[in-house]
């Protein structure tokens, strides 16, 4: 198929939910990716924040080709080794705390799971989301999920949801009542535009589901595994939450959704309660495994953090220099880049240079590269956005 004919394929078939990037992608192989001409793109939209390790990173395609010549499919009803190694390594790297597992096939799956377990476990209705929160598209995980965009057209969503603002712990005081199974934010809020939580406030929101006997679940689907900067964006803040959901590039490519819980809670499930056919398949969790091998043994969360630190100094030179820049902001490599305008011509003039960049709304610009980026793409990526940013000002103001 040429490449005319992919985009027409795919503009025709495809269900029409995806906002297009106007690029066929051929090949990837850690922080690049190719178009079937041959044109190379250096990849900071990081497949969504999914690509952690690299594309095609080979630690992880060896561990596939291994497993998927022995065993693709073993239903969690038998035992399988894969999985049970995947096991012992997640919970080598989560808190402490936390006891077991639950494995899906994606972000939102594994948000679902942690709103049903936190409703087992408490007996309690209600679960408190925050303002700009995205934890997914599914009926549970829309339900938790504040961009009234999303929302409007499916409703009524589940009963028992509340939205409070985020970043306040007083108005999170009065929302939070013995009534309340659980409160669910992440760590770093993404989809919103990479906004940070303040000093002191997830420690406030631990406080007050402690009061309140509510659980506490931190959504770390695009802020954990290194991508913050430290392991789990919650070890900024030393707070610990009782449920953690996990995804994006935990399996390196492959699509996976982990939940975990402390033990006595992930125990409320009984058997049925819930199950997927495909969680927990021997090839996500032998891709998984060697994910958290390769992020370990490259210590690409420090990685993370010194390029991220790079970046954002790289940023906040260009904020003095520029005027349609607003803000910046964000911790290791996820970061944003907040302009007065609409960033889509500079997206596009972007990627027109060889740069595959993300956003965030109308006029914010997201960056999740690979963690196993050096100085060469940090300073590849600066220049660029220098171009576009300078032709962009120059437009708009001479
Ligand atoms: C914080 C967060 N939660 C949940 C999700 C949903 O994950 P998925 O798209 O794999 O369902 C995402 C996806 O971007 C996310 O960023």
């Amino acid at each position: 198929m040429n490449e005319m004919d992919v985009q027409n394929v795919e503009d025709g078939l495809l269900a029409p939910v995806y906002q297009k990037f106007p690029i066929e992608i051929f090949k990837g192989k850690d922080f690049t990716v190719w178009d079937k001409s041959g044109k190379e793109y250096l990849d900071f939209m990081g497949g969504y924040g999914v690509a952690i390790v690299g594309h095609c990173n080979p630690s992880v395609v060896k561990a596939i080709n291994e497993q998927a010549s022995r065993l693709m499919i073993c239903h969690s009803s038998m035992y399988n080794e894969a999985r049970a190694i995947f096991l012992r390594k997640i919970l080598d790297v989560v808190p402490s705390q936390m006891g077991r597992v639950y494995m899906s096939n994606s972000g939102a799956e594994a948000v679902e799971c942690a709103l049903k377990v936190a409703k087992k476990y408490t007996g309690r209705k209600n679960i408190v989301a925050m303002t700009g929160s995205y934890h997914g598209k599914t009926f549970g995980a829309l339900s938790a999920t504040w961009n009234p965009k999303y929302r409007s057209s499916f409703e009524p969503l589940l009963p028992g949801f509340s939205f409070v603002p985020y970043a306040d712990s007083s108005e999170l005081e009065k929302s939070v009542t013995e009534e309340t199974g659980a409160v669910i934010i992440e760590p770093i809020q993404g989809e919103s535009g990479v906004l940070m939580p303040p000093e002191g406030y997830l420690r406030e929101v631990r406080r007050i589901c402690d009061d309140k006997g509510a659980l506490l679940i931190f959504d770390e689907i695009q802020s954990g595994l290194g991508r913050s900067g430290r392991f789990w964006a919650s070890e900024h803040s030393g707070v610990i939450p009782d449920i953690m959901c996990i995804a994006k590039g935990i399996a390196g490519g492959v699509p996976m959704g982990v939940t975990v819980a402390r033990d006595d809670i992930m125990a409320s499930f009984k058997l049925g309660d819930h199950t997927s056919t495909n969680g927990g398949n021997p090839l996500a969790c032998a891709a998984a495994t060697a994910t958290l091998d390769f992020i370990v043994e490259k210590d690409l969360v420090n990685n993370a953090a010194k390029m991220g630190k790079l970046l954002s100094s790289g940023f906040s030179d260009m904020g003095k220099e520029h005027r349609i820049i607003r803000d910046s902001r964000g911790q290791g490599l996820m970061l944003a880049l907040e302009l007065r305008f609409e960033v889509k011509p500079l997206l596009m003039d972007a990627l027109k240079k060889g740069l595959l960049l993300l956003y965030s709304g109308r006029n914010i610009l997201r960056f999740l590269p690979p963690l196993t980026i050096g100085l060469a793409q940090v300073t590849r990526c600066l220049e660029i956005l220098e171009e576009v940013i300078s032709a962009e000002e120059k437009a708009r103001f001479n």
